[in-house]
């Protein structure tokens, strides 16, 4: 059955033909408004969220299905220990697809690998978040007519940042990229991303603390917010959280053709002020998110007409025990640890790409 966990699960044509039918959709509603008739998506959000899950409903009420689900993990039978597999199978008797966010890395992974219905990974912890990648690659081909041969700044929180790690993993199949990464040390990019996508993509980068510095070379800057609910330690998140911000003074720096997205929410790291500049394009941005989740929705109920049975014993290996703390394994009962051995020799863990010790 095809899901949407990583970005990568797609090919780069396959987001193309995705981008294509957001543009379509977005231009045509009404050819799209009965496509989902006697569907239902399921939204689980053991997580907090505006954008991604009213977007998700949003886009299948606008494609004539319907919505079921919860936004709170309180709400759910996940308080009385129900696991996330159990939790997929028996979804998977009332909806056609299910859209799932989760603090827990791995946590959509594992749904897909137990739904009968595609499953959406909508963020796992600080891992990944895919559609949210969507929202970006239709804004950037929207606002600046292509996906190559641009320089995107990253500003902010990538150690936690899961909607970063998704677009780097996306940017990287792209030819003359070079992404420009703006943090603190303490919240640079996480190692599987470094090595395991940038540094093997052969993906051109810089580090740099300054995004004063980064700023009058950026085709794209992606600010992003401090992530709070992934400190170990309050006092951490206190220092760092006002690490950067982004102001009409700064921006006065930057090129005139130079677009400012954002996942949001936003906490205080754009100043209001900056909404006024044309190039602030982060509302249009959750708008965009809506249009490539109805083209997403659409391809996956199509897929499923046919599905494909995935098989995971041949590639992954046991005998490591994941040690991230965040990962679903730590949780999810009788989950075999799962590794896979990347190119630098090394074993990662299946659903939160962790090193083995
Ligand atoms: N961008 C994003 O994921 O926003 P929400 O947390 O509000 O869904």
């Amino acid at each position: 059955m095809r899901s949407l966990i990583d970005i990568t699960d797609f090919s780069v044509e396959e987001l193309y033909d995705l981008i294509k039918t957001a543009v379509h959709i977005s231009e045509n509603p009404d050819l799209y408004a009965e496509k989902c008739r006697h569907k239902k998506l399921a939204t689980l959000f053991f997580e907090p969220s505006t954008r991604t899950r009213l977007s998700f409903e949003a886009a299948m009420l606008e494609l004539g299905g319907s919505v079921i689900g919860f936004s709170e993990a309180s709400a759910s039978s996940a308080t009385k220990g129900e696991s996330i597999a159990d939790t997929a199978k028996i979804v998977s008797c009332y909806a056609d697809v299910i859209a799932m966010r989760s603090p827990k890395e791995g946590a959509a992974l594992v749904a897909s690998m137990n739904a009968k219905v595609p499953v959406i990974n909508a963020g796992d912890g600080g891992h990944h978040h895919p559609t949210q990648t969507l929202a970006d690659l239709l804004t950037i081909y929207r606002e600046k007519g292509r996906l190559d041969n641009l320089t995107v700044g990253m500003c902010g929180d990538l150690k936690y940042g899961r909607t970063v790690h998704s677009l780097i993993a996306a940017l990287s199949r792209y030819t003359g990229i070079k992404i420009v990464l703006i943090s603190p040390k303490e919240l640079e990019l996480p190692t599987f991303v470094k090595r395991e996508i940038v540094e093997k993509s052969g993906m051109d980068y810089v580090e740099t603390t300054s995004l004063e510095d980064a700023l009058p070379t950026l085709d794209v800057l992606y600010m992003t917010r401090i992530q709070r609910e992934r400190f170990d330690s309050a006092e951490e998140y206190e220092r760092l959280k006002d690490s950067y911000v982004l102001t009409v003074e700064k921006m006065a720096n930057a090129k005139s053709d130079m677009i400012v997205l954002h996942p949001l929410p936003r906490v205080n790291e754009i100043s209001v002020k900056v909404d006024d500049d044309p190039r602030a394009c982060y509302f249009k941005q959750a708008l965009n998110g809506k249009y490539m989740r109805m083209a997403l929705i659409l391809k996956l109920l199509e897929e499923a007409k046919n599905p494909v049975k995935e098989t995971y014993s041949d590639q992954y290996v046991e005998g490591f025990k994941c040690t991230n703390k965040k990962c679903v394994s730590m949780t999810e009962r009788e989950l075999p640890n799962l590794f896979k051995k990347t190119a630098d020799g090394k074993y990662r863990c299946i659903y939160c790409d962790k090193e083995a010790d």
